[in-house]
């Protein structure tokens, strides 16, 4: 247990931080004591501009090649220890810090057992920014949003007719963290195999990049199902799936006879 409440805030660089962190999270950087974040030269020089006198790079703790849980476990006894010598610690995650990032479950059980307060504050995520890319609104048709692995461990029931947006197909059926070559280790076939067993082998689906800046900026991959293990070279931890809906479900006349028109 630390002997004095100290701080710790994580806040999201957005998916292109110079262009989307937000004023809030500016303010926070100028009050820290110290910056924990993983390397981008836009954060750097944000960094340098705003005269930031402490900030450590977690880069030597996640490379390619470590276990995911290692990596995590790794970053959070850094953080823990820096909290020995500072009172408050800003940790900068990529996206919005709360979407698809454990470390965050794993730094809130450790404020409760280490008696330290966490705050996590809103940012742009990959998705806000792919919705933008593929020109969809995730309400019209109904959205999932899934991790690749999760989408197997658990059989989850896909509905084709809602667009999925598949997370992680960096590294599916590996804990592995191959960050500089995301078809090493990749059991690409597992999810290829469930999606053909759900869609026709020729639907069309698109692996983005997105760019975080709208204006057409995103890579964007179209091909079909089926081929995604040969599209294997175009995914990298900067890439989600995304797979548009089939049609539309029939309406319900006996509910919707129930709206006021
Ligand atoms: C650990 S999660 C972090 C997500 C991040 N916190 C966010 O809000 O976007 C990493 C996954 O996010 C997705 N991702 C990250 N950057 C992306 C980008 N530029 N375009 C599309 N997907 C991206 C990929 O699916 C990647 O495997």
């Amino acid at each position: 247990m630390l002997s004095k409440r100290k701080n710790v805030s994580v806040i999201g660089a957005g998916v292109s931080p110079s262009a989307n962190i937000t004023l809030q999270s500016i303010e926070i950087i100028k009050k820290s004591e110290c910056i924990v974040y993983f390397s981008d030269p836009q954060l750097v020089k944000m960094f340098d501009d705003m005269k930031v006198k402490q900030y450590i790079s977690l880069d030597d703790l996640y490379f390619h090649g470590a276990v995911d849980d290692d990596a995590y476990q790794a970053i959070l006894s850094r953080i823990l220890s820096l909290l020995s010598t500072y009172n408050n610690v800003v940790f900068i995650q990529q996206g919005n810090p709360r979407f698809g990032v454990s470390l965050i479950d794993m730094l809130e059980e450790a404020s409760i057992s280490h008696g330290f307060n966490l705050d996590v504050f809103p940012a742009v995520s990959s998705f806000d920014s792919m919705i933008i890319d593929v020109k969809r609104d995730p309400l019209e048709h109904g959205t999932v949003i899934v991790d690749a692995n999760r989408l197997l461990l658990f059989s989850y029931k896909m509905e084709p007719s809602h667009d999925y947006y598949i997370y992680h197909i960096c590294s599916v059926g590996t804990k592995k963290t191959n960050i500089d070559n995301a078809s090493e280790d990749n059991k690409l076939e597992l999810l290829q195999q469930k999606l053909t067993e759900i869609y026709p082998k020729n639907h069309q689906c698109s692996i983005i990049q997105t760019s975080g800046v709208g204006r057409n900026n995103a890579i964007i991959r179209n091909i079909e199902v089926s081929s995604l293990v040969n599209n294997i070279i175009d995914i990298s931890f900067g890439t989600s799936l995304f797979i548009p809906c089939i049609g539309r479900p029939e309406v319900h006349e006996d509910i919707l006879s129930m709206f006021d028109l």
